[in-house]
């Protein structure tokens, strides 16, 4: 059987990719996921949104906004998984944000070491209290 075409269960999908129902639930309504009806009205997802899930829940660890996590999957076919080459798009574009982040981060770091051996607090001095943080 393709993958994709084979239909489980919201639970089966919970167990298998380690979340919550509600997860997937909310990751539903954002538009993350789709889910389809079965004769019962229950939902029922695609095995893709296995990969789909695993791709969401490591861009969440990595600190990525979920609205910049679906407008990137937006743009990727909604038959399927993501593949290898497109997931190299995505972690690579993601590394990228990561990494200024983490640029951000090191000089805030700096400018708060400086403010710890002062104290002034002064909206003209200290570089935490202008509008950009540093
Ligand atoms: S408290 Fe003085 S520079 Fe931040």
């Amino acid at each position: 059987m393709r993958e994709g075409k084979r239909l489980l269960s919201p639970s089966q999908v919970a167990q298998t990719a380690g979340v919550a129902i509600s997860t997937l639930h909310f990751y539903e309504r954002e538009g993350l996921i789709t889910a389809e009806r079965n004769a019962g009205n229950q939902r029922r997802y695609r095995s893709d949104v296995l990969r789909r899930v695993a791709v969401i829940r490591i861009a969440q660890q990595v600190g990525i906004p979920l609205k910049d996590i679906a407008e990137r999957l937006a743009q990727l076919p909604t038959d399927r998984a993501p593949n290898a080459r497109e997931w190299a798009q995505l972690s690579g574009q993601w590394r990228t944000q990561l990494d200024s982040r983490i640029e951000s981060l090191l000089l805030l770091r700096d400018s708060l070491s400086a403010c710890i051996d002062c104290g002034c607090l002064s909206l003209k001095e200290c570089p935490l209290r202008q509008p950009q943080g540093g």
